[in-house]
């Protein structure tokens, strides 16, 4: 059995760490003042000692997607956060996300540093989300856009598509035909959007518990990502050692979940005869020889773990969640469903949509536009950093904080829109509004980002969303289950921005 410590060693220990901890909390305030004073950096509210904004965000009542509204109001349209060692400038107007994103846009399109967590999953920062820019990034990113989000690729993979949107709607029906006409249209659409991407990236035709057991593993592994109190105050680091633990056994499940995959991928290109039914092309097919600036050889086998991994978590809850807050839209006003029928019905006719009818629907595609206008999947863009000390707005932005957009106040800005607050795809049509979602040409609404780090998914997005959205509408007429209260446009973040009250519909088949 150990012996306990003698008591005055333990005095000398407690009394050193005090000394010392309070020397750095010293040094690290005369050094925010000193920076403080020599940077110029956008309002904000006052801060206390080491954790800054921390504990008046974490304590505010209200979560930080709903707090950015008064602050704004307080602070104006840029404001700085101290959030314990980060520093947050949160940017909320289109004239700033214009300069930002368009006008010094190669000065703001880096990354900041990731947690040690994120590191992990990263493979430090071997991603297109999270490499800084560069070269690297450059690379990757260019391979993800023409390895499979071109718009050739994407028309390659039509039939995967249709044969998804089959089960899609087939999972539907069992699910309605079993409840009594209801169904949970969030977990449907999440699952049809995850098998669509996983059979992109491996190419290979998977079973439904595979799907499932997978994608609750790339759950644990966001979950496990997600921001703690320890990546805002790092001297709480020791106090997570269990967590860290914790990180290394779930990034072990996920490097043995897709590695399994990328061999069986790897077996097929050896001999196709192995699954007749395999894919022609997949996303991991152009990894794994790629050339990457700067670097001698190809994609280790933990790092085409990461870029698979990246491409699939990517679109899933992104797009999925946009179908539950399409859907709630569609239910909430009767004669959106009405005009969306009325235009399957004269374009397309009794054949199931595909997505190249989806050129011709105007008010589908008003519908969409409207949707991402309302409802961004994500309020915040991913973060964005500074390559050099630069200005935006007049004030100081130095390399090392995070840059914010923040994407809601943007697209409901009233001197750009008429009654921003109201849901109405017509304001496309017959109001004569106008929006380019890309932000190239003006920045009014910005669902996918805008400038050098936009969104590469936007096309893939915007056709996955239309076509759910068409194939839902044709396949059944939507209601709200009775057994639920008035619909509730709340929204909360779960990833991303999710309803607060789960959408449980009643459908009936046309
Ligand atoms: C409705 C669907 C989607 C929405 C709303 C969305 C939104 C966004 C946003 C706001 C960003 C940040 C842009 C910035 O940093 O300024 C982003 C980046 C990104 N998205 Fe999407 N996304 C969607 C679908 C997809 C899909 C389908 C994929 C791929 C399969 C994808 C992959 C990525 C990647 C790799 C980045 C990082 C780009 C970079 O840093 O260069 N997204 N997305």
């Amino acid at each position: 059995m150990a012996a306990a410590p003698a008591p005055d060693l333990d005095l000398w220990f407690t009394a050193s760490a005090f000394l010392v901890l309070s020397f750095l909390v010293l040094v690290m305030l005369a050094y925010n003042r000193r920076r403080g004073r020599a940077l110029r950096l956008p309002p904000g509210p006052p801060g206390w000692p080491l954790v800054g904004n921390l504990f008046q965000v974490a304590f505010a009542g209200k979560p930080m997607i709903h707090l950015v509204r008064d602050l704004r109001l307080r602070y104006g349209p840029i404001f700085t956060l101290r959030m314990g060692a980060r520093t947050l400038i949160v940017v909320t107007s289109p004239e700033l996300a214009h300069e930002a994103l368009i006008e010094k846009g190669q000065l703001f399109a880096s990354r900041p540093a990731e947690t040690t967590i994120r590191c992990v999953f990263s493979c430090n920062k071997f991603t297109v989300n999270s490499a800084v820019y560069g070269p690297e990034w450059r690379s990757l990113r260019r391979n993800m856009v023409s390895g499979m989000l071109s718009a050739s690729r994407l028309r390659e993979f039509r039939p995967a598509r249709t044969s998804a949107m089959d089960r899609f709607v087939e999972r539907l029906r069992a699910e309605a035909e079993a409840n009594g006409g209801a169904v949970w249209v969030l977990r449907n659409a999440r699952f049809a959007v995850f098998a669509i991407l996983l059979s992109m990236t491996f190419g290979v035709q998977l079973d439904e518990d595979s799907i499932v057991r997978i994608d609750e593993m790339m759950k644990r592994v966001l979950l496990t990502i997600s921001p703690r109190m320890d990546d805002y105050l790092p001297f709480l680091r020791p106090l997570y050692a269990k967590h860290q633990k914790k990180v290394l056994e779930i990034r072990k499940e996920q490097v043995e979940t897709v590695v399994a995959l990328i061999n069986r991928r790897r077996a097929i290109l050896k001999d196709p005869t192995l699954e007749p039914n395999a894919a022609p092309f997949s996303y991991l097919d152009s990894l794994l020889d790629l050339k990457v600036e700067g670097r001698d050889s190809a994609p280790t086998e933990t790092q085409l773990v990461t870029l698979c991994s990246e491409f699939i978590n990517g679109g899933t809850d992104t797009t999925s969640t946009a179908i539950e807050w399409a859907m709630a839209r569609i239910i909430d006003d009767p004669s959106i469903q009405a005009k969306l029928y009325e235009e399957i019905v004269a374009e397309v006719g009794d054949r199931p949509v595909d997505d190249r009818d989806i050129e011709k629907m105007r008010y589908l595609q008003a519908f969409v536009k409207e949707l991402l206008r309302k409802h961004p999947p994500t309020y915040f863009s991913l973060t964005h950093a500074a390559v050099e000390p630069a200005k935006l707005g007049g004030y100081d932005i130095p390399p090392d904080a995070n840059l914010e957009l923040f994407l809601p106040t943007i697209a409901e800005d009233p001197r750009l829109w008429s009654s921003p607050l109201e849901f109405n795809p017509d304001r496309f049509i017959t109001g004569g509004e106008s929006a380019d979602i890309t932000g190239s040409a003006g920045i009014r609404m910005i669902p996918f980002g805008a400038g050098r780090r936009i969104c590469p998914g936007l096309a893939m997005g915007t056709t996955h969303i239309s076509l759910m959205v068409a194939r839902m509408v044709q396949a059944f007429e939507w209601q709200l289950h009775p057994s639920e209260p008035k619909l509730d446009f709340m929204d909360k973040v779960e990833f991303t921005i999710v309803m607060n009250r789960r959408l449980l519909a009643f459908v009936e088949p046309r």
